[in-house]
C-alpha cells in the first residue's frame, strides 16, 4: 500500500513559507513522510537521536561517493582524522587575513548609497571567493562556480537525475583542470594530493569529492547564511545598532541569527533496522531527512525560540550538526561570517532594505534577493 503523505515539500507554502511550514510540521505531525523527502524529522530531540545512533542511522544514503559525509564508521573516521587539520584553529586563524581582505574589498563595492541586491552583488560571489582562496584556486572560478552551485540546487528540486548528472559530470571537467595545475603548488589542494591512505593516494573520484565539498558543498549554505544576517539586521536596526557599537558581540550574534533562521536545510540517513520515532515506525532502509531549521527553533529546546536573544546557551544550537558528521568546517565558516559582518559594518554607517527580499527555495535557504541600501 502507498505511504500517505503528510505534507507537501513542493508545495507554494512550503517553498515560500518554509520555517513557518516547519514550525507547524514540528507540532503537528513531527515524523513526517512525503514521497520527495521521505520521512522528515522535525525535532531536536529526535534528530538529537538520530545523530548520535550512526548504527542505526546510516549515512551511506547515495550510490555517489561522498567523502566523508556518505560513509559509516569505521572508514568514516580513517576520512576524518584525514581532512580535520585541513580545519584546525591554526589554519583558520592563518586564514583568516585573507577572508578580511576578501570581505573589505567586496563591502566597498556595494556602500554606495543606492539599491543593490545582497545576493547576487556580495553573498554569492564572497562565499565563491572564500573558498576559491581557502583552496588556493583562483578568483576566474567565481562565476563558473556559482552557475554551477545554481544549476545543481534547480536539478536538485526538480529530482532530474539525467541534469544532476550533468552538473557532477562539469564538476569533473572543473576539478580536473585544477589538479592539473596544482601538482606542484603549495596550498590546500597540491597538500590533498600528496594524502595517503594506508599508504596509497586518494583516488581520483575521492579527490573529487572532497574537493566538490570544499569548493562547492557549502557555497549555498555560506552565501545564504550571509542574506540571512543582513537581512535581519536591516529588520531589525537596534541590533545592528549594538554590533556598530560592539564588534565583540558579532560571533554571539550571528549564532543566534542563523539559530532563528538556518542556512541549511537537511541532510539525509538510512535506517539499517526498523525504528520507531516518536510513535512512527519507520521500515529499515528508508530514507530519513534531518531538518536542521526545525529542530534549532524547536520551542522544547528554546526558551522563546523564535525571538533573538542575547545570553542565549547555545550548546544545543544543532546549526554545525552533532555526533560523529559534525561540521568540520565549522570554525571556518565562523572565521568567514565574521570577517562579513565585520567589514560591512565598520565600512558602512547605514545599512537598510531597500525593497521586500524573495525567498530562496529548497534545496536552498534564506532568500534568493535581498535588496539593500548602505552608505
Ligand atoms: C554556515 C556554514 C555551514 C553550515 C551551517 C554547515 C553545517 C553542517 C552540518 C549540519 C553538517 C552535518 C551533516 C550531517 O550530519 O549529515 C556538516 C558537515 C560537514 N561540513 Fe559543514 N557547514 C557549513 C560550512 C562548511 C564549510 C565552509 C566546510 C568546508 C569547506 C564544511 C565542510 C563540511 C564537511 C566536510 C562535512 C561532513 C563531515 C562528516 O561527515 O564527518 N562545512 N556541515
Amino acid at each position: 500500500m502507498p505511504q500517505k503523505q503528510d505534507w507537501k515539500p513542493r508545495s507554494d507554502e512550503s517553498l515560500n513559507h518554509a520555517r513557518a511550514t516547519y514550525d507547524r510540521m514540528r507540532t503537528k505531525c513531527p515524523v513526517a513522510y512525503s514521497d520527495f523527502l521521505k520521512w522528515s524529522i522535525f525535532r531536536h530531540a529526535d534528530v538529537n537521536t538520530i545523530l548520535h545512533d550512526p548504527k542505526t542511522f546510516s549515512n551511506r544514503v547515495s550510490r555517489h561517493l561522498s567523502v566523508p559525509n556518505g560513509m559509516d564508521p569505521p572508514q568514516h573516521g580513517v576520512y576524518r582524522r584525514l581532512i580535520n587539520p585541513y580545519f584546525s584553529e591554526q589554519a583558520v586563524q592563518q586564514f583568516a587575513p585573507t577572508c578580511q581582505d576578501i570581505a573589505r574589498r567586496y563591502a566597498n563595492l556595494i556602500i554606495q548609497g543606492k539599491e543593490i541586491d545582497f545576493m547576487t552583488e556580495f553573498a554569492w560571489p564572497v562565499a565563491v571567493a572564500m573558498q576559491c582562496a581557502f583552496l588556493g584556486w583562483s578568483e576566474q572560478h567565481i562565476d563558473t562556480l556559482s552557475a554551477w552551485v545554481k544549476r545543481n540546487q534547480k536539478a536538485t528540486l526538480a529530482q532530474d537525475r539525467a541534469e544532476l548528472a550533468d552538473c557532477a559530470a562539469e564538476f569533473e571537467v572543473i576539478v580536473s583542470g585544477v589538479i592539473e595545475r596544482h601538482q606542484n603548488k603549495d596550498d590546500v589542494t597540491a597538500r590533498l594530493l600528496q594524502e595517503r591512505v594506508n599508504g596509497e593516494p586518494l583516488t581520483r573520484s575521492q579527490l573529487i569529492s572532497i574537493l566538490r565539498n570544499w569548493a562547492v558543498g557549502e557555497i549555498g549554505t555560506m552565501a545564504a547564511a550571509m542574506g540571512i544576517l543582513i537581512q535581519f539586521l536591516t529588520e531589525n536596526p537596534d541590533i545592528q545598532q549594538q554590533l556598530r557599537d560592539d564588534h565583540a558581540k558579532i560571533p554571539e550574534a550571528i549564532e543566534e541569527i542563523l539559530r532563528l533562521h538556518g542556512p541549511l536545510v537537511s541532510n539525509r540517513r538510512k535506517t539499517t533496522c526498523p525504528v520507531n520515532i516518536a510513535g512512527r515506525i519507520i521500515p529499515a532502509d528508508a530514507i530519513v531527512s534531518i531538518n536542521w531549521i526545525s529542530a534549532n527553533r524547536d520551542e522544547a529546546v528554546f526558551a522563546d525560540a523564535h525571538k533573538f536573544r542575547w545570553n542565549r546557551d547555545h550548546s544545543q544550537n544543532l546549526m554545525y550538526g552533532a555526533g560523529i558528521h559534525a561540521c568540520p568546517g565549522a570554525g571556518l565558516a565562523r572565521m568567514e561570517l565574521k570577517a562579513v559582518l565585520t567589514a560591512i559594518l565598520s565600512g558602512s554607517k547605514t545599512l537598510e532594505a531597500g525593497g521586500k527580499p524573495t525567498p530562496a527555495h529548497y534545496p536552498g535557504s534564506g532568500y534568493a534577493t535581498v535588496p539593500i541600501i548602505s552608505q
